[in-house]
């Protein structure tokens, strides 16, 4: 039997709520397979688990306060003690492309704060190597046309991020984002610097070193986890 990839991704959602503990602070991601955390998590809640979180976007929020999750901002923290969160592709060393949903901002200054990253995904998420998902960049719309010159000149080729409906996306933060295929990525913590050097980018979709382990929901119905590949 092969299970879909959304019961995939709700296995390692509910496979992330076991790890949670009473009165952990949490950072709460984004996107479907994050969604089936937070709803574990609720159900756990009311079994008697009590824990709040800072959520990665706006959607993230309104899902936790309507079932019944508070709600925490930065200021209410200084650490927090496990972040949750989904991913577009992993490499064996856990280098991560996030962004798909267009919230990598906020999701990599909330895991920057935790004190362990974990990442749930469906089976499909884990490749050899990153970039076959175009790498979401986050771009201040001022700096739109150098950041498009830049990335140009990295080598990528770029595409603005529009809805179904044709509107510009815009990010929580009010920027928007650029899809950039730099496929093959094979070195991506040289290309995360490279990013960061460039003005306008407000960030990018590559957290790397940061995942202490991917939980996966499989086409098998079991569960794997996978941690960074010694080195
Ligand atoms: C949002 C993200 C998501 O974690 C990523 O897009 C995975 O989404 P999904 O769980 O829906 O497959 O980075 O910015």
């Amino acid at each position: 039997m092969t299970i879909d990839a959304d019961t995939q991704k709700r296995l390692a959602g509910e496979a992330a709520a076991a790890l949670v503990e009473s009165g952990m602070r949490l950072g709460v991601g984004t996107g479907s397979t994050a969604a089936h955390f937070v709803r574990a998590l609720a159900a756990r809640m009311k079994d008697g688990l009590s824990v709040s979180g800072v959520p990665t976007s706006e959607s993230t929020a309104a899902l936790m306060r309507e079932l019944g999750i508070p709600v925490l901002g930065l200021a209410d923290i200084d650490t927090l003690d496990l972040a949750v969160d989904g991913a577009d592709e992993a490499d064996p060393d856990l280098a991560l492309i996030k962004g798909g949903g267009a919230a990598h901002l906020r999701e990599k200054v909330v895991a920057r704060c935790a004190k362990r990253f974990v990442v749930i995904a469906d089976g499909s998420k884990l490749v050899p190597v990153l970039g076959t998902f175009k790498l979401p960049v986050e771009v201040v719309p001022f700096a739109l046309p150098a950041v498009l010159r830049e990335l140009a000149g990295l080598g990528a080729r770029c595409a603005v991020r529009v809805s179904k409906a044709g509107a510009t996306v815009l990010t929580d933060n009010g920027n928007i984002v650029v899809d950039a295929d730099f496929f093959p990525i094979d070195d991506p913590a040289r290309l995360a610097t490279r990013l960061d050097g460039i003005p306008g980018i407000a960030e990018h979709g590559l957290f790397v070193g940061m995942a202490e382990r991917l939980i996966m929901g499989m086409p098998d119905g079991s569960v794997r986890t996978v941690f960074p590949r010694a080195r």
